[in-house]
């Protein structure tokens, strides 16, 4: 059997892979393993944002311990929470730890049913918020069809995110029994929905008149990828709660994150319980805090524009045998993201 034949017959997917045998990557380049060399415009869905082995996050990665059981202290662990607390935006400051991009959204819709003592959420339709039960229900009504018995209580809003969607969503928040509103604030999932400015200044008003939590999922507009450290900015938002994942370390290995606003308004009513075995490993969190740094504001627009200067260098258009690849992920009825 050959690897093709091999990968269908073992790995659980969700359609055929792309028709490249990867052997490395750096920078914004893969090599396939016969030495070809692509452009990767995909970037792993928003995961490579620094590009692929990024040195000044690499040697960090390899230093001990491997493990640290999450109940004991652990320097790293405070220190990323220090610096993640500096770089987002608003009042954000107790830091909680995820294995990934779904787990930080999961726990951010529980922290703000225990915040509130509400159970609905209003979201996006269409959007993605990851793949867990809770993660499927406020995303995409499509794909829960497979699903019978998702969360109940999950209401959306359409874009485009007007003032008729405001409208809607005043009229959703205004019975006063939303846990929280939660959308990507520059949606990579929905084509790169841009909502308009005052869109997001009154839903961040009806939040905070109607007691609910604004959540900002950052997990794939995070880190640099609008041009801005995270998309929240370019809206002077202030979320009660941001979820980190992807690109906060660069494809080392899976880590989330979310910030939650460190007043009243965000303060648990009741105790909660986010225990996971394998978040923020130390290797993981070392690379989580290289990236932080790496991502400070002053650098990062600069970063960015770097980056998708090379992407699309005149080099390439030359036809100089680079091919890009790198099409967004399919979703469940078969659409590309
Ligand atoms: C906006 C958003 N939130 C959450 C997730 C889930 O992240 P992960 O795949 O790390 O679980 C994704 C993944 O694509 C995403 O795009």
């Amino acid at each position: 059997m050959n690897l093709t034949q091999r990968d269908r017959k073992f790995l659980g997917r969700e359609s055929a892979p792309e028709d490249i045998q990867v052997a490395r990557m750096t920078g914004s380049f893969v090599y396939d393993a016969r030495g070809r060399r692509y452009i990767d415009f995909l970037s792993g869905w928003c995961v490579g944002n620094f590009g692929w082995s990024n040195r000044d996050i690499r040697p960090k990665a390899r230093r001990r311990p491997d493990y640290v059981y999450p109940e004991y202290l652990y320097r790293p662990w405070v220190e990323l929470a220090e610096l993640l607390a500096e770089i987002s935006p608003g009042k954000l400051q107790k830091c909680f730890r995820a294995t990934g991009g779904s787990e930080a959204v999961e726990i951010a819709l529980q922290i703000a049913m225990a915040a509130t003592g509400r159970r609905k959420f209003v979201s996006l339709e269409g959007s993605y918020h990851g793949n867990t039960i809770a993660t499927v229900s406020i995303g995409s009504t499509e794909e829960q069809e497979p699903y019978p018995n998702l969360l109940s209580n999950c209401l959306k809003i359409s874009p485009p995110l007007d003032a008729r969607a405001a409208a809607r969503l005043e009229r959703l928040l205004k019975r006063k029994d939303v846990a929280a509103f939660i959308m990507e604030p520059i949606s990579c999932n929905l084509a790169v929905l841009i909502p308009e400015q005052e869109f997001m200044e009154t839903a961040q008003d009806l939040c905070r008149r109607n007691g609910a939590l604004f959540i900002a999922d950052e997990v794939a507009c995070g880190f640099g990828r609008t041009g801005r450290l995270f998309a929240s900015e370019h809206f002077g938002l202030e979320p009660d709660i941001l979820c980190m994942g992807k690109a906060i370390t660069g494809g080392f290995a899976p880590m989330g994150a979310n910030h939650r606003h460190a007043e009243s308004r965000a303060r648990r009513r009741r105790r909660s319980w986010f225990l996971s075995n394998l978040r923020m490993a130390p290797v993981v969190c070392r690379c989580g805090h290289r990236h932080g740094a790496v991502a400070d504001p002053e650098r990062n627009e600069t970063a960015e524009s770097r980056r998708g200067h090379q992407c699309v260098s005149p080099r390439s258009s030359r036809g100089d045998g680079l091919r890009p690849i790198g099409r967004g992920p399919r979703t469940r009825n078969g659409h590309r993201r």
